[in-house]
């Protein structure tokens, strides 16, 4: 049975007593969910994720995670932050490619590679973003790019560390816009996407692979698109700032 997940990506948001106070009111809403098999994963901005890894423990089956780490190990790299550090603060998930680092900070497929590698090193799980610009879908090459985005940001894995990864589908031009994917166009490239990797790593292993959806998911329309068969959960911005709306997407989950 494959994971499911809600994991909130704070991006550059939140002061630190906004971050742990946050952190704080999940805990108790997602307490009365102990019934519910779901991941929640927080990716609060790096140096939050100290204090909040000693917050939420455990028992408050809450993990942290980070938003990026380096693609270097050590060394004169300054302002980064390296994968063997983030798993010193007990991190145990890194996003990897998220399409405003691929955009913004020119992360290429290649660069995702040498992340995930690092961070399966360091027993931290990578959550490798892909997904198409507008551009991209309306010029019909979408699932070229995806199959891109894979092969070349992920499938040099060999098929036990691919079983350590997850993967999230995040179309550019649903991202920040309050446009969301119909669930007829998720659920498409969700089952394209453990297609694809059904041809790469076999059924067994696809049928394993968590995929999330992200991109303006909401309180409004978790529910119908965490029911489509291929989707396992959701990587959610902007709604995860609130402990509300963000509980109520945790309870989305079938
Ligand atoms: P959004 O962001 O939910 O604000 O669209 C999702 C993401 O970028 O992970």
């Amino acid at each position: 049975m494959r994971k499911k997940i809600v994991a909130g990506n704070w991006k550059m948001n939140l002061l630190k007593e906004e971050a742990q106070a946050l952190t704080a009111e999940l805990i108790g809403m997602i307490k009365d969910e102990e019934s519910r098999p779901v991941n929640v994963i927080l990716f609060p901005p790096f140096i939050y994720i100290n204090a909040l890894t000693q917050q939420a423990n455990a028992e408050t089956r809450i993990s942290i995670g980070a938003q990026n780490c380096s693609d270097k190990l050590s060394g004169a790299y300054t302002g980064e932050v390296s994968a063997p550090m983030l798993a010193s603060l007990g991190c145990k998930y890194v996003l990897v490619g998220h399409s405003e680092r691929r955009s913004y900070y020119g992360e290429t497929n290649q660069s995702c590679a040498t992340k995930i590698d690092l961070a399966l090193q360091n027993n931290i799980s990578p959550i490798y973003c892909i997904g198409e610009t507008l551009n991209e879908r309306e010029s019909g090459i979408h699932f070229d790019i995806l199959k891109k985005q894979l092969e070349e940001g992920i499938f040099y894995l060999n098929k036990e560390d691919f079983s350590k990864c997850i993967i999230a589908y995040e179309p550019v031009w649903a991202i920040g816009t309050g446009k969301t994917a119909s669930s007829d166009q998720a659920q498409e490239i969700h089952k394209f996407i453990r297609q694809t990797v059904a041809a790469k790593y076999g059924n067994e292993t696809a049928e394993n692979c968590s995929i999330l959806y992200g991109g303006s998911c909401n309180d409004q329309n978790a529910k119908e698109l965490f029911n489509l068969p291929d989707v396992d959960g959701g990587l959610i911005g902007g709604a995860s700032l609130k402990s509300r709306s963000f509980t109520n997407i945790i309870k989305s989950l079938p």
